[in-house]
């Protein structure tokens, strides 16, 4: 079957590279795809709001799966517009949601909503509008700091201010509430209760009546070793992760996944695709944060290579309805990844300094994000450049075999967090773990 892949990040090229891999597969074609996934496929640039062109081109090319790497053409969407034209309808599957489901991405307070509604454990939240400043500020002096405050709408990641201090979030509540932060997206401001745990991102896929666990994983978000500085979009990940061991996830998957899949069905709304939760495990017990409608970047370089089942039999079971009869087959090694990215990031940074040392890699995979091809070099082109992950049979072996990789790649200006991993080295492993989710 011939598949169409949007998205041009590292977790797209681990996509595409997974993909190629299948035997159901004749063509691949990602739009736009970086120099990376290229080699997995063939690039096209296609305008996602030029409906006419993409009908046509998915008709020419007879597409028959949409996979859709990142939430923005969801919650703009996409998939509405591909499955309600009856040209595409039944001929097209879109990998990813519908417009009203991307919300619980899309809307935080859609999120919170849905989670009380059908019972899955999160932080609890109050949401105030426009002109609700003041019962927003008495609420922040009935709370105990830290504040978390968000705004409503997809901000790039930038939407959380956790804070001790009460003028700064009655701030920072103004502000979003007034339009001033971040637009529309923060008009509507949703402030819960802080929980105090360790991260963990779990990821599903879905028909929207059956689902599948696919191998968790732990991100690193901030820009600086030992957890400091900036949040980025993600600087490493690890999987499996030892302290998610099979009493955690199986309370993630009866507590959280079922009830999510579930809860997406009483409420009428069709699903089809990732959902990534990510959670926060305080006591051992798992809350969602937040959900995502799409896969984790770079999560995706961490889990996909420990995939061992073919990614397009799944996405063939998400088109006809028949998740339920593929299997999810895991390796139950490590998977290691580092993110390569630019000094500055996640401000300003460089672009354009020549990468070498590539070829050089044999004991890694390589997923470029932040790259371009300048004649016949390969250039940075981006604050996360690329992810280099490879495999151990622990967590120590993974570790030092992806900086091994990691440091023969070179470039003016690269950068890597040099503790991926090292917080978990450090934590008592609970029996069972490793379980090959
Ligand atoms: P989000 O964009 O919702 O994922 O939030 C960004 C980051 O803020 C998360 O990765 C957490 O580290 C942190 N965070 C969000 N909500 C909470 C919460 N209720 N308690 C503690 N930390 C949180
Ligand atoms: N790594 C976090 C994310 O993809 O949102």
């Amino acid at each position: 079957m011939n598949v169409l892949l949007i998205g041009g990040g590292g977790r797209e090229h681990a996509m595409a590279w997974k993909i190629a891999q299948s035997s159901l597969l004749d063509e691949l074609f990602i739009s736009p795809g970086n120099p990376g996934s290229q080699r997995h496929g063939r690039a096209v640039d296609l305008d996602l709001n030029d409906h006419k062109t993409l009908r046509a081109f998915l008709l020419e090319k007879r597409i028959r799966i949409v996979v859709v790497g990142p939430e923005g053409p969801l919650v703009d969407g996409l998939h509405d517009r591909i499955a309600d034209d009856p040209q595409l309808a039944g001929k097209v599957t879109v990998i990813g949601p519908r417009k009203e489901a991307a919300q619980l991405e899309g809307s935080k307070d859609f999120a919170k909503e849905f989670m009380f509604r059908h019972n899955i454990p999160t932080a609890a939240h109050r949401t105030f509008v426009k002109g609700q400043l003041a019962e927003a500020v008495e609420h922040l002096e009935r709370m105990n700091p830290p504040y978390v405050i968000k705004a409503d709408g997809l901000a790039a990641g930038k939407g959380v201010v956790i804070t001790s201090d009460r003028k700064e979030a009655a701030a920072t509540v103004k502000a979003m509430l007034e339009g001033k932060a971040h637009g529309a997206a923060g008009e509507r401001v949703v402030i819960e209760q802080f929980l105090n745990g360790v991260e963990l991102s779990a990821f599903l896929i879905t028909d929207g009546t059956a689902f599948k666990m696919l191998p968790s994983a732990k991100d690193y978000k901030r820009i600086g070793a030992g957890d400091t500085g900036p949040n980025t979009g993600g600087m490493g990940a690890v999987s499996p992760v030892p302290f998610a061991d099979r009493d955690l996830m199986q309370k993630v998957h009866d507590r959280i996944a079922a009830p999510t899949v579930r809860g997406l069905q009483k409420d009428g709304i069709p699903y089809s695709g990732f959902i990534f939760m990510g959670l926060m495990v305080v006591n051992s017990e798992p809350y969602v944060i937040e959900y995502n409608v799409r896969m984790g970047d770079p999560e995706t370089q961490a889990v996909l290579p420990r995939l061992r089942s073919d990614l397009l039999d799944l996405f063939e079971g998400i088109a006809t309805g028949t998740l339920s009869e593929r299997h999810v087959d895991v390796d139950d090694r490590t998977a290691v990844t580092i993110v390569l990215a630019s000094e500055g990031y996640p401000d300003k940074f460089e672009k354009g300094n020549t990468i070498v040392g590539l070829e050089q890699v044999r004991e890694a995979y390589v997923f470029q994000a932040g790259t371009a091809v300048k004649g016949d070099q390969l250039v940075t082109n981006g604050g996360r450049v690329m992810a280099v992950t490879a495999f151990g049979k622990d967590l120590e072996q993974a570790v030092l075999a992806a900086y091994r990789s990691a440091g023969l790649i070179s470039y003016e200006g690269k950068y890597m967090r040099t503790d991926i991993g090292q917080d978990l080295l450090k934590m008592p492993v609970p029996k069972g773990a490793h379980q090959p989710w």
